[in-house]
């Protein structure tokens, strides 16, 4: 199955920056129509605005993807401004990076409401709309440690790990809907991702600024979509990661405690 965007009603969460910005500028120039949501509103308009003044048709939403009131909001205006809905793109997401002993039931709490709970919930409430859309789907933006759990990056490996079951799950109940339901696994991307860390204290130094232009990232889940793909991972790197991971888990395992005990060794 080949999906045509063109003209499509989409509605993607955690646009105001990094892969979801790029995924409604990308989209937007390919046609469809887009309700880009997030909490930062200005960054929404602007967005708008400057799509909107070449020929695109975007609609800018401010909502917290973790209040259910926001949530319902973010479809009844979706649905009163484009008559529908077709592709909804769970994007929206927090990390916390630093060691799972140190941190808070309070960080576990917020991780899992906004790259969990809210997704699973969205889902919920778009699936009477979806049933009557053109090709519709579900696509959720997950992480190469929705496949590997990594330490330091305990609670979003968790809420990632979350993400691919539910999506898996939904797959098989979806399809009576003829709703198609995808998952997307980047690896490291550039983005303002690390400036919005709910906790900054790992130990192991990652350079964001070596990962993936988020515009890259964008481009391929688009294609991903376009394709029907159940599950992308994006990366090379990440591809790798996962392959050693599928043949060698315990040496990764040992890989990674050696490691662990080492950039604790030296403190
Ligand atoms: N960067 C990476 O290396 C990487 C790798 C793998 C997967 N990912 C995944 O890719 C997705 C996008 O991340 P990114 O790298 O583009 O990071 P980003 O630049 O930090 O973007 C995150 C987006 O989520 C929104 N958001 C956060 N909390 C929200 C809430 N409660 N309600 C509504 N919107 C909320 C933010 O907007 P506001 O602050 O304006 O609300 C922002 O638009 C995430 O799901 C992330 O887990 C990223």
């Amino acid at each position: 199955m080949k999906r045509d965007l063109a003209g499509s009603r989409i509605l993607i969460t955690g646009a105001s920056s990094g892969i979801g910005r790029s995924l409604a500028e990308q989209l937007a120039a390919k046609g469809a129509r887009v309700a880009a949501s997030a909490r930062s509103g200005a960054k929404l308009t602007e967005l708008a605005d400057a799509l909107n003044a070449r020929g695109g048709d975007v609609l800018p939403l401010q909502a917290d993807v973790t209040v259910e009131a926001d949530r319902q909001r973010l479809l009844d205006r979706v649905v009163d401004f484009f008559g529908g809905l077709d592709v909804l793109i769970n994007n929206a997401g927090v990390a916390s990076w630093g060691h799972f002993a140190d941190s808070t039931e309070e960080i576990l709490r917020q991780v899992m409401e906004v790259n969990f709970f809210a997704p699973a919930e969205l889902i919920r409430r778009a699936i009477p709309i979806l049933v009557d859309g053109r090709q519709p789907a579900v696509v959720n933006i997950g992480s190469m440690c929705g496949r590997r759990g990594m330490p330091a990056w305990t609670e979003y490996s968790a809420s990632k790990h979350a993400l691919s079951g539910l999506t898996e799950a939904l797959r098989g109940e979806l399809a009576r809907f003829d709703i198609d339901i995808l998952i997307m696994q980047p690896g490291l991307t550039r983005s303002d991702f690390s400036h919005h860390f709910l906790r900054n204290e790992g130990r192991m130094p990652i350079d964001f600024s070596a990962g993936m232009p988020p515009e890259t990232v964008a481009a391929d889940i688009i294609r991903a979509i376009e394709r029907n793909r159940t599950e992308t991972v994006l990366g090379s790197d990440a591809r790798w990661f996962l392959r050693f991971q599928r043949f060698f888990p315990r040496l990764l395992d040992r890989l990674i405690a050696r490691r662990v005990r080492k950039l604790y060794e030296t403190s």
